[in-house]
């Protein structure tokens, strides 16, 4: 991992220039890649108000639409309550974001705020902002093994439940996949725990035969349709149901459905316009609607009080392997085609011209 050297032999007046520019730039600045960026920065707080609270958002990926809107939410968010904010979006790599996150903490913010690449391998930049006096909230999902300040999600156990409820009301019985997200996301284990909590009794009744059981590295839908696909081809399936963590997992398997697409019941999570799309045409059951908005609002009013070093309270904790993590969950939506309207359209995620609009 590369590291970072701070001030060494870096001439002060550059070093005041360079605070200068940046600041100047928007503090919402976002970059997908700050692999090819100076890694030197000044440890002076580079925004235009020394007394605004300063926060800095690693986030793993900007490639799901989903992690776009949480983006556009949180430096909304935190700029309504006076702070400035700058994130950093990883391209799904691990080393690239602990070296985001050095770069955070290296310009000074007074509170970190990660949506991990890596469950584990991400506790290292629990540590290095640690060093450097800042606290981490991690975001939607849990850092593991490190004294993370706070964790803030949705109940996404919750989530698996709700996936797998879905498709048994359609279907309960016959062969069944299970197309989980990224293992190295606690919260792809976490889904499918909770699609098992539905499914088990129907295969211990043998009701359900789960032929397939995968997660799929990177969340990546193609890895997701290739693999699927493969598996229905080499063993000549017709499959029954397929419960998909996401939508973008939900999208390949619905491609490796070919010809079957529409009849076999499929979950997906995020209510990204696709899936919403997916879900009013019939080729998917149904989605998870997790307001963004209100988990970027949390986040932004956690970070601001954080950032100003206050305590503060949650209704729980949570065990991330290191010690019980002061933990915030806030409640997932079952979405089907009966309720897009009063869910994601009442709410102003979607709008029903958007869902419409085939192009
Ligand atoms: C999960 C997240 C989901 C989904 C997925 C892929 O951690 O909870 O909403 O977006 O990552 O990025």
């Amino acid at each position: 991992m590369m590291r970072f050297s701070i001030k060494s032999g870096f001439p002060i007046l550059l070093a005041m220039l360079l605070s200068l520019i940046t600041a100047a730039c928007s503090s919402q600045e976002s970059s997908s890649d700050t692999s090819e960026q100076s890694v030197e920065a000044s440890d002076e707080k580079l925004r235009s108000n020394p007394d605004d609270i300063y926060v800095g958002f690693a986030i793993d990926t900007l490639r799901e639409e989903r992690w776009y809107r949480d983006k556009e939410a949180f430096e909304g968010a935190v700029e309504e309550l006076g702070g400035q904010v700058k994130t950093l979006a990883a391209n799904s790599d691990q080393d690239v974001q602990i070296q985001q996150a050095q770069l955070l903490i290296n310009e000074g913010v007074d509170v970190l705020v990660v949506v991990p690449t890596d469950a584990d391998a991400s506790s290292e930049i629990v540590d290095i902002a640690h060093e450097a006096g800042v606290q981490v909230i991690s975001y939607d999902r849990l850092i593991r093994g490190a004294d993370v300040d706070y964790y803030l999600s949705f109940d996404n156990e919750k989530v698996g439940e709700l996936q797998a409820q879905e498709i048994v009301d359609q279907v309960d019985e016959g062969e069944f996949a299970y197309v989980g997200g990224a293992e190295s996301d606690n919260n792809a284990t976490l889904f499918r725990e909770g699609a098992m909590n539905v499914l088990e009794p129907y295969i211990d009744s043998g009701d359900i035969d789960l032929v397939y059981d995968t997660y799929t590295t990177g969340w990546d839908p193609g890895v997701a349709r290739d693999e699927l696909s493969s598996f229905i081809d080499s063993n000549d399936v017709n499959l029954d149901a397929v419960v998909a963590a996401n939508d973008g997992t939900a999208g390949g398997a619905i491609e490796a459905l070919g010809d079957q697409a529409g009849e076999v019941p499929v979950s997906g999570q995020d209510a990204s316009l696709e899936g919403v799309r997916r879900v009013i045409e019939g080729t998917q059951t149904m989605t998870v609607y997790k307001s963004m908005d209100l988990i970027a609002q949390r986040a932004a009013e956690m970070a601001m009080d954080v950032g100003a070093g206050e305590e503060i309270s949650t209704e729980t904790t949570i065990d991330n392997g290191q010690g019980e993590i002061p933990t915030t969950l806030l409640e997932p939506i079952t979405v089907t085609e009966d309720n897009v309207e009063e869910t994601i359209i009442e709410e102003g995620h979607l709008t029903e011209s958007e869902i419409s609009d085939e192009d």
